[in-house]
């Protein structure tokens, strides 16, 4: 049966890593706004990269999520200068939350959806999953590096995608990514300038041009899609 329009994720639970940073929130409104009950959650709930208390969260819900959104990631701050962007403590702590993170979320949350032969996980990913950082945007700026971790992270993410699309594929349980360009903040105008000049669509997403496509994932409008990575970045990538 198709899914109403209207309110395509009607009666489902849907659980967010990370909900209380810039993106999260609009997640979860989205979410919402198609009809789920929402769960979201944050690093004072459940760290990510500690299983354990992904389980203890697990536990306490009424209801098992049907859809869950791996959200939770963190950067390294491009000013903190080569010695902390290269190290490898710190390379090691980006995969930890963001691929390793996921990792974790998606078993203690997919497995029950698997034993219910029903479920949908959409990772977010990034444009840096794809392409690797233009030195150039950043020229501007003195001691500023774009570090290497936040893009191989999400390069493993889109991979982690796939292993678990053809894993869970056969028992109803669809596993995508969603990879945002870049989101429009507080950048600065010389940034703003290179970026937007480099998309085709002319300018960095707002928080809205992500919803609809993460509703898309999440439901069952896509019901005949997993493994799939959908570039949300306004031609970035083309
Ligand atoms: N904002 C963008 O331009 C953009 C672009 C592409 C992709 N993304 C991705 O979207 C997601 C959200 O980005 P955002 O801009 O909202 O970032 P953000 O930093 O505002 O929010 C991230 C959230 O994750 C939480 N978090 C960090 N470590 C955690 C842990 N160990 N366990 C649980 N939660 C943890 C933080 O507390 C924070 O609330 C990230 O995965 C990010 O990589 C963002």
């Amino acid at each position: 049966m198709s899914p109403d329009p209207a309110a395509p994720l009607a009666g489902e639970v849907a659980l967010v890593t990370g909900a209380r940073g810039r993106l999260g929130p609009v997640w979860a409104r989205a979410l919402e706004e198609a009809g789920a009950e929402v769960v979201a959650i944050d690093v004072d709930d459940a760290d990510v990269t500690d299983r354990t208390s992904l389980e203890a969260v697990r536990d306490r819900l009424e209801r098992a999520p049907s859809v869950l959104v791996n959200n939770a990631g963190i950067d390294q701050p491009p000013d903190a200068g080569a010695g902390a962007v290269l190290d490898h403590g710190e390379f090691l702590r980006v995969l930890d939350v963001n691929l390793a993170g996921a990792f974790n979320a998606t078993l203690v949350f997919g497995e029950p959806m698997v034993a219910a032969g029903r479920g949908a996980i959409v990772n977010i990913g990034s444009l840096y999953a794809s392409i690797a950082p233009e030195p150039g945007f950043y020229d501007h700026l003195e001691g500023f590096l774009k570090p290497p971790a936040y893009g191989a992270s999400k390069a493993g993410l889109v991979q982690l995608t796939k292993y678990f699309a053809r894993l869970w594929g056969p028992r109803g349980v669809r596993v995508n990514t969603l990879s945002p360009g870049g989101v429009r903040a507080e950048q600065d105008p010389q940034f703003l300038a290179k970026y937007c000049a480099r998309v085709p669509l002319g300018r960095m997403a707002e928080p809205e041009d992500l919803t609809g496509p993460l509703v898309f994932l999440a439901s069952e409008v896509s019901r005949y899609l997993t493994g799939h990575e959908l570039r949300v970045d306004g031609g970035f990538t083309a």
